[in-house]
């Protein structure tokens, strides 16, 4: 009989362009100012990339900073997920071109698309594969290249939203160790017209006349998918945190999804987490859908407060509307 074991995350990487568009940089674009983002949002500037640079661009050294870090090589991976909502193209996914790029030969991929909660979807995949049995090691991907998703003629948007990627190694490890404890995950398509991007799919195809209507980019009612992030990204820890019968005092370190500093901060005043023990990067990265939660990780990993053992809580929410949370302890 197969002996019983739990997926655990080993190790993270994370890739960012160079390119930084502040918030003077879009008062030149938009009639907006550095003062209304700061204290609306929290952010100061977000990474773009150069047009035409594709996920997998960012994807690669990702996951060759988190497999170094981790001590594994590529071709022991046995399979990849990239949670994005910007992949290289919808087909081929941009799973399938990293297999290529990262020389993981055994490795299956595909691209998995739950817009910001992507990256705890995708983590809750690898881990159900891992302890079914299926898989011994799996790199999960978040990233997007929102600046190709956003309307830099639309001030409601625009300022929120930055390109980046990150990886976290998910591996089997003994079932007593440490890994991930439980996943909560939910879904309410009833608000998928909150935030969307209207031609995006077979819905409504990118005509001539729909991309002349800017179609293309990222729609949303700020207040509704404001108040909703609120109170989702609350409940659903508070609801993991009663299944698993643990308290804030058992978790060092919350990983909320970065899209506004005035959700982050009544999410884990809630909690009862104090904001030292958050980690909060939204002022340089704004909200790179797919990648804010393994950039985060990474931030806290090169800042020394990610380390073998920490007790980490990842909350995430959006366009769907999707929402999820994840308790793990950190390492081998
Ligand atoms: N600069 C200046 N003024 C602006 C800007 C801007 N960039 N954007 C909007 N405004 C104006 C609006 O037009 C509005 O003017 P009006 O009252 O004359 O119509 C006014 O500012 C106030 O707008 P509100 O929507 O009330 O501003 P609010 O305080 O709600 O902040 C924001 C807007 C930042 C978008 C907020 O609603 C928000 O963060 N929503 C969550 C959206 C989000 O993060 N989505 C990302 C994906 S989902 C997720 O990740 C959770």
């Amino acid at each position: 009989m197969r002996a019983p074991c739990r997926a655990r995350c080993v190790a993270v990487g994370a890739a960012v362009p160079e390119r930084r568009l502040t918030n003077a940089d879009l008062a030149g674009m938009v009639d907006t100012s550095d003062e209304w983002i700061v204290s609306r949002t929290g952010i100061r500037e977000r990474r773009v990339v150069d047009p035409g640079t594709p996920l997998s661009a960012l994807a690669e050294p990702a996951a060759r900073q988190c497999l170094e870090r981790a001590g594994v090589a590529a071709a022991d991976l046995d399979g990849i997920i990239v949670a994005t909502i910007s992949g290289d193209h919808i087909m081929p996914t941009t799973a399938n071109l990293l297999q290529h790029r990262l020389g993981a030969t055994r490795a299956w991929g595909y691209d998995l698309a739950n817009a910001c909660n992507g990256f705890i979807a995708a983590l809750s995949t690898a881990a159900a594969f891992i302890e079914a049995g299926r898989a011994k090691r799996i790199l999960v991907i978040g990233g997007d290249i929102m600046s190709t998703l956003v309307d830099y003629q639309d001030r409601n948007t625009c300022i929120l939203f930055g390109d980046g990627a990150g990886a976290v190694l998910v591996e089997a490890g003994p079932a007593d160790g440490p890994g991930i404890f439980g996943f909560e995950l939910h879904s309410d398509g009833s608000g998928g017209g909150e935030l969307m991007i209207p031609s995006s799919g077979s819905a409504r195809p990118r005509t001539a006349e729909a991309l002349a209507q800017r179609q293309q980019y990222v729609k949303q009612n700020g207040r509704t998918v404001f108040a909703a992030a609120i109170r989702r990204m609350a409940e659903v820890s508070e609801s993991l945190m009663r299944t698993l019968g643990i308290t804030a005092a058992d978790i060092d370190l919350l990983v909320p999804h970065q899209a506004n500093l005035r959700i982050l901060e009544p999410t884990a005043e809630r909690l009862g987490i104090p904001l030292e023990r958050v980690v909060i990067n939204i002022e340089r990265m704004a909200n790179t859908t797919g990648g804010t939660i393994p950039i985060a990780l990474n931030d806290a990993f090169t800042a020394g407060r990610l380390v073998a053992g920490s007790r980490i809580m990842l909350v995430a929410f959006g366009g769907g509307l999707t929402w999820g949370a994840c308790y793990l302890t950190w390492g081998r």
